[in-house]
């Protein structure tokens, strides 16, 4: 595996990719399997948190 790289894309999500563990605010692992890129919401409009679900579109 790869380090973890996080892409901020701007207005946005923050896309994370290699070597990583994604966890919830307890601790526990959010799978992520199967994925080599996952898009995290960073405006706080997704349905499908923690990840970019395109909402962030509609507030540009
Ligand atoms: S960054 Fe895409 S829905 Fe929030």
């Amino acid at each position: 595996m790869s380090e973890a790289k996080l892409v901020v894309k701007e207005k946005g999500p923050i896309l994370v990719s290699g070597d990583f563990t994604l966890c919830d605010d307890k601790g526990n692992n959010i799978d992520t399997q199967g994925k080599a890129t996952i898009a995290l919401c960073a405006c706080g409009l997704t349905e499908n948190g923690p990840f970019c679900d395109g909402k962030h579109k509609q507030a540009q």
